[in-house]
């Protein structure tokens, strides 16, 4: 018997998550096909930082893009785990962005008015400021970029959360099944052919992370696309060493519950090798031992890495391919896929739908841009 859906999604991570979500909330019969286990790729290795003033600096596309995405979090979250009943440890103490050099605190002191310009909330606070909230970071710290709108979640929570959602809302999820190719007729897309045969639909999104680029080479598109490696590990202690999340250019510190410290993060492009270098494990605790001497004395828990999906132009790939209707792309999240994943579902389910679409900035994310 032909196996066909309203919408077929490729790929078991956060951004296919959110787009299965979506869609089996506005009613779509959605399957979800995912090669290995569901968040066992770059999402189940995330920080889970709500970074958008952090990491995204100044104003444009993706600023706004992950801005909307960030005021999701709260309902978003609300609604997940009511219906999937995991705790997904969303967080809303705000980051400090911290300087340690002068050229640092110079350019913190440039975003911030730069933010400010647009209306966002941040302030600068001087090195006794900053230990005031935060005791155990160095003196060394010159000062930081207050942010109190930039949380931080579970990001493998979060993950999970969208698919157990999204299947008590009729979707069906297939681990273990690898898409080996897609089936086009006349510039349309038909389904995919897997390790457990071929399924039908005639709209199939294309949300593999890294792996997307491979998944649609055989329509001739060269995805703009390359993987970064990140590797992290976390650290546990009784004290409590930190309330906020701490982002600098040299590392990040993200304290989780029950102790838990994340240190990351490493970024090597170009490579799928997913092996973590005890010179990288040496190098994040160095970095994150100046910022927060205490940390040598912690427990060492564990080390991890992830692939993340990059693109030439740092923005996400989001939209219907150029050349095969019915197939749609969204992918190139980098290093703010959690952060864009509840806005990816959104515009994806509207993208599906052919309605609702925010033009003006979905234009800036379409794939043949
Ligand atoms: P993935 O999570 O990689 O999922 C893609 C899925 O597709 C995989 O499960 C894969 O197995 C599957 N797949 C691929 N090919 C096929 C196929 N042929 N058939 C079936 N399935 C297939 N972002 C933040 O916002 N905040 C952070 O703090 C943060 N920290 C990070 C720290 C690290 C160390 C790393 C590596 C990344 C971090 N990121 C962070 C980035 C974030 O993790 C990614 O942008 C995001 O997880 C990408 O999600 P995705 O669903 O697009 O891809
Ligand atoms: N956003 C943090 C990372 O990708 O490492």
């Amino acid at each position: 018997m032909k196996k066909t859906y309203d919408a077929i999604v490729i790929g078991g991570g956060i951004n296919g998550g959110s787009i299965a979500y979506h869609l089996a909330k506005r009613g779509h019969h959605v399957l979800v096909i995912e090669k290995d286990q569901l968040g066992s790729k770059a999402s189940g290795a995330a920080a889970g930082m709500l970074a958008a003033q952090a990491e995204l600096t100044e104003d444009g596309p993706l600023f706004q893009l992950a801005k909307k995405s960030r005021s999701m979090f709260p309902t978003t979250i609300e609604e997940l785990e009511s219906k999937s009943n995991v705790h997904i440890g969303y967080v809303n103490k705000g980051m400090l962005k911290i300087a340690i050099s002068e050229e640092e605190e110079q350019q913190l002191k440039h975003i911030i008015q730069l933010q400010k310009n647009i209306g966002e909330q941040t302030e600068y606070l001087t090195s006794e400021e900053v230990r005031a909230y935060e005791p155990s970071l160095s003196p060394i710290v010159r000062g930081a970029m207050s942010i109190p709108t930039d949380g931080q979640v579970s990001a493998y929570d979060l993950t999970i959360a969208f698919f157990r959602a999204a299947r008590v809302l009729g979707a069906t999820i297939k681990e273990e099944t690898n898409v080996y190719s897609l089936i086009i007729k006349n510039n349309r897309i038909q389904g995919v052919v897997t390790n457990e045969g071929e399924f039908h639909s005639e709209r199939i999104i294309v949300a593999s992370g890294a792996w997307t680029d491979m998944v649609v080479k055989q329509t001739g598109l060269s995805l703009p696309s390359y993987p970064v490696k990140g590797e992290c590990l976390a650290v546990k202690t009784d004290k409590p060493l930190l309330t906020q999340t701490i982002f600098s250019h040299h590392c990040y510190l993200v304290p989780k519950k029950g102790g838990r410290i994340i240190i990351g993060a490493t970024m090597y492009p170009n490579t799928f090798n997913t092996t973590v270098s005890t010179g990288s494990v040496c190098s994040l605790i160095e970095k994150a031992s100046i910022i927060l001497p205490e940390i040598i004395n912690t427990q060492f828990e564990k080390a991890w890495s992830g692939i993340r999906p990059q693109t030439h132009d740092g923005m996400p790939l989001l939209g219907e391919h150029p050349h095969v209707e019915g197939l749609i792309i969204a992918t190139g999240h980098y290093r703010n896929g959690i952060l864009l994943a509840p806005i990816t579902g959104k515009v994806t389910a509207d993208l599906v739908e052919g309605i609702n679409l925010d033009h003006e900035l979905i234009h800036h994310f379409r794939i043949d841009r």
